[in-house]
Parts: structure tokens; C-alpha cells; sequence
């Protein structure tokens, strides 16, 4: 059998929590698969080099077959160079006190650099996933600066609402979570976001159970969008700091859905153009999508209600300030 070609997949904020808790599943294989080498490019700032050092340690004493190659660097132009898949995980974490919106001061300009190597040194193919908040403006700023590179490639990590909003369903039918379909979220990764569960439905053998007829109108539209608005507050609150094993794990099942396909729906933070929902252009937005050949596509056949209809408003709304606010610091 002849090996195959390893692929460069470059990390940044790679000594970071989110990146311990990726980079290990990662060369386990159980993303690219068992048969496919990589090399692994690790970007993070000057301070987090010792901690990075560590790292390689572990990964070395780790005996992973599948590493071709590692390197450690500051500098996202030799990071990124050749890579096949960069996860942007590297930006200031949100503390208690603060939303989302509050590290837009902070984080665009990373996000501007990172478009710019991006678009010079890394492969045009390259998939791109941004994880750091505020994750959808942060995207759209790698999306503008990253000229050579399709707008379509940068993806905003929305998927852990997702998941968040299936494991409720889950404790709150006491159903195994696998058996949840089509459920998503639109719009921002914020405290507006809107979990959708109206095409949703139980799926038991063959049999398909429509969620609206399993869950009550007042909780689908209270409790349930609450808890996951505010899921990533309740967190930190909890654990002292931004959720890292379960962001690392939705990075997954993004990129999974992105490289193998899905059968249903599955929330990306993707560029608003060509959607048939009232969003307006150039603006990365949570959509239900679904993945075929390595590409994603709006679902273009779905009925929002009223109801969903002023949310997606409410986030547009939301993501227009968002962009305002970088578009203005970032002034070019
Ligand atoms: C999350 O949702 O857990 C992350 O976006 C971290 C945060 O600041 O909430």
C-alpha cells in the first residue's frame, strides 16, 4: 500500500486549553483518519512558548505514527505556509464580566494578521475554522483580509450551540442523543443566538417523531433558548474559564461534517451570500447547512416562522454592529 502525502494542519492559541484537548484526538487520527500522516504547525505569542515546548514533549512521548512533522513559531506567516486546515483557536478569552462583543478591541486585529498570512502562504484550498470570540466577526475579519482565499473556506465554529442545544433535548426527552436530528441555531455565537428545533425530530428505528409534538411551545421558546444563550457564561462561572474539552470536541464534529458529509442539518457560521433567509451580504451567520464533497450549502428549503424570522433580524442586527465596530477599528 503506498503512503499517503502528509497534510499540514496548522493550530493557533495551540498551548492553549482548547488546543490540549484537540491536538491529542487529532493525532490520535480520528479526524483525517488512521492512514493519513500530517504535519502539525503550532502557532501561539512569545509567552506561551515554554508551555508550547511542553507540548511537543508530551506529543513526542505520545509515539503517535501519524506525525510527519512539528514545528513551534510566533509568526502565523511560516505557521500557516502549505496548510491544508487552520484552526484559529488563539485570541483573548473572555472573563466573567464580559460578553462576546467586549473582545472585539482585542481580538480583530489578530484575526486581520492571521487573514493576511493566511492568504499568502497557505494552500487556496485551505479550510479554515475560527473558534475565537467573538468567533463570527473574528471569521468575517480572517475573511476579508484573506484575499486569495474563497470566502466559503472560513467557517465560524457555531456547532458547540448545536451540540448544546441537542444534549438538552436529550436530558429533557431522556433520549440518547443520537437520536435527535435537524436541530441548529442561526445567527450570532451570542446571547441572541436562536436554537431552532421546528425541523427537528426523534428518530427511533425508522420511525421520525417531530420534536414540536414531544416538547412544549413555552419551554422550545423560554427555557430552552436561555440555557443555551447563556451556556458558555454558566461555564466559565463553573469552571473559572472559557469551555476548552467541549469546544474542542465541536471542532470536531464541524470538521467532520465539513471533510465526510452529513445527512441532516448542521450549523456553520458561513458567509451570508446567495441566502435565501433576509440576511444581508458579508456576514458570517450560524445557517442550517449540510456538507457534501468537502463543501457546505445553505439549506435553502426551510420555513422560519414569525417568530424565528425576528430573531434572525435580531442577530443580523447584532452581527451589522459587530461589524461596524471592527470594520471601524480595523480602518482599511
Ligand atoms: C463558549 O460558548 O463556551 C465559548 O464561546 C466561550 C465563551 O466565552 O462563552
Amino acid at each position: 500500500m503506498t503512503q499517503k502525502k502528509p497534510i499540514t494542519v496548522a493550530i493557533t492559541g495551540a498551548a492553549g486549553n482548547i488546543a490540549y484537548s484537540l491536538i491529542f484526538r487529532i493525532c490520535s487520527g480520528e479526524l483525517f483518519g488512521n492512514d493519513q500522516p500530517f504535519n502539525l504547525s503550532l502557532i501561539d505569542i512569545e509567552p506561551a512558548l515554554p508551555a508550547l515546548e511542553g507540548l511537543v514533549m508530551e506529543l513526542q512521548d505520545s509515539n503517535f505514527r501519524l506525525i510527519n512533522k512539528t514545528i513551534c513559531t510566533t509568526d502565523p506567516f511560516e505557521g500557516f505556509r502549505d496548510a491544508d486546515y487552520a484552526i484559529l483557536l488563539g485570541s483573548y478569552p473572555r472573563n466573567k464580566n464580559q460578553t462576546r462583543k467586549d473582545l472585539l478591541g482585542k481580538n480583530v486585529s489578530i484575526f486581520k494578521i492571521q487573514g493576511k498570512a493566511l492568504s499568502f502562504v497557505a494552500k487556496k484550498t485551505v479550510k479554515v475554522v475560527v473558534v475565537g470570540n467573538p468567533v463570527n466577526t473574528n471569521a468575517l475579519v480572517t475573511a476579508k483580509y484573506a484575499e486569495n482565499i474563497p470566502k466559503e473556506n472560513i467557517v465560524a465554529l457555531t456547532r458547540l450551540d448545536m451540540n448544546r442545544s441537542i444534549s438538552q433535548l436529550s436530558r429533557k426527552l431522556n433520549k440518547n442523543v443520537s437520536n435527535i436530528k435537524n436541530v441548529f441555531t442561526w445567527g450570532n455565537h451570542s446571547a441572541s443566538q436562536f436554537v431552532d428545533l421546528s425541523n427537528g425530530y426523534l428518530l427511533e428505528g425508522s420511525k421520525k417523531t417531530p420534536l414540536t409534538e414531544l416538547v412544549e411551545k413555552e419551554w422550545t421558546y423560554g427555557e430552552f433558548q436561555t440555557t443555551n444563550q447563556t451556556r458558555g457564561k454558566a461555564v466559565i462561572l463553573k469552571r473559572g474559564r472559557s469551555s476548552a474539552g467541549s469546544a474542542a470536541n465541536a471542532v470536531i464534529d464541524l470538521l467532520k461534517s465539513w471533510i465526510y458529509g452529513t445527512e441532516t442539518y448542521v450549523s456553520m457560521g458561513v458567509i451570508s451570500d446567495n441566502n435565501p433567509y433576509n440576511v444581508p451580504e458579508n456576514l458570517i451567520f450560524s445557517f442550517p447547512c449540510t456538507c457534501k464533497n468537502g463543501s457546505w450549502k445553505i439549506s435553502k428549503d426551510l420555513k422560519p416562522n414569525d417568530f424565528c424570522k425576528k430573531m434572525i433580524k435580531k442577530n443580523v442586527d447584532e452581527l451589522v454592529s459587530e461589524r461596524n465596530i471592527a470594520f471601524g477599528l480595523l480602518q482599511d
